[in-house]
């Protein structure tokens, strides 16, 4: 979706205004069946706000509807097997070093969790979701034991490959870190506020709305500091920007993870 900010604001305002916004909810199903039915009102909202404005702003908006897609991607294809799903998330993580993300993003978590040991000196959990080839986990850990940082990391994801992968490297790496497999949006009974953060980075949008609203509500139950999910600015940018890294590295399959 792209983001087209002022329409954006306008139309969540205008939501906000008819009195339903925010919905009350008392199960996870309702949660998701509202997410999804308020993100479906909020993008009409969007497009009479848009077409009111005309020009570039209606450009933009239509560039959106024709671009804009649920599709599955490749990599949660049921049908691909797992050592092929491997490699495109080692694709990602390759990507993901080149462009220098993991240090921004290590960077912004341990401001968080360092925040929390002058606090409180403790030791502090993270946990992370869809961790794919486990790059950011691996990147965190690295940084957190050369400083010294008293922590443990979990990285999870729905696929068991990148599991054993993960803790494969985690071993040889010596890193305070293990893989579990987790489903994001039907996580365990941990016990409540097991976790100091928990994160899930470039996956939000393998998520409906709805099923990433459960995922947030539910790390409120398991979370003490915050949930913090990371993902690319949907622009046009990147749009154009992610199917050209893909075909750059050969992989082409990559190319719905800018839409
Ligand atoms: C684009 S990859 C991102 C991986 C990693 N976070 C990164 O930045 O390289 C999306 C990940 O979401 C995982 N995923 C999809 N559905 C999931 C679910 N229901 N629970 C957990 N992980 C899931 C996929 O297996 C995949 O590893």
């Amino acid at each position: 979706m792209l983001q087209l900010i002022k329409e954006g604001n306008q139309a969540l305002e205008n939501l906000r205004l008819s009195g339903d916004f925010p919905p009350s909810w008392q199960s996870m199903e309702e949660l998701e069946s509202t997410t999804d039915h308020f993100i479906s009102r909020f993008l009409d909202e969007r497009y009479h706000i848009a077409h009111k404005i005309g020009g570039g702003s209606f450009l933009t908006e239509l560039l959106d509807r024709a671009l804009r897609t649920a599709d599955t991607e490749c990599m949660d294809d049921g049908t691909l097997p797992e050592s092929e799903k491997l490699e495109l998330v080692q694709a990602l993580d390759r990507q993901n070093h080149t462009m220098q993300l993991y240090p921004r993003y290590v960077a912004l978590l341990l401001s968080l969790l360092e925040k929390v040991q002058r606090q409180e000196g403790r030791k502090f959990t993270v946990l992370e979701l869809a961790s794919g080839s486990g790059g950011l986990a691996l990147a965190l850990a690295k940084e957190a034991q050369k400083r010294e940082l008293p922590i443990t990391i979990t990285g999870s994801d729905i696929v068991p490959k990148f599991i054993d992968e993960g803790n494969r490297l985690a071993a040889e790496k010596q890193l305070p870190l293990n893989f579990q497999l987790l489903n994001a949006f039907d996580l365990p009974e941990f016990p409540e506020g097991s976790f100091d953060l928990m994160v899930m980075s470039q996956s939000l949008h393998h998520f409906t709305p709805g099923q990433l609203a459960i995922i947030i509500a539910q790390s409120a139950k398991h979370t003490k500091t915050a949930f913090v999910g990371i993902d690319g600015y949907r622009s046009i940018l990147l749009t154009g920007g992610v199917p050209l890294m893909a075909c750059l590295q050969g992989i082409p399959s990559f190319a719905l993870d800018g839409l």
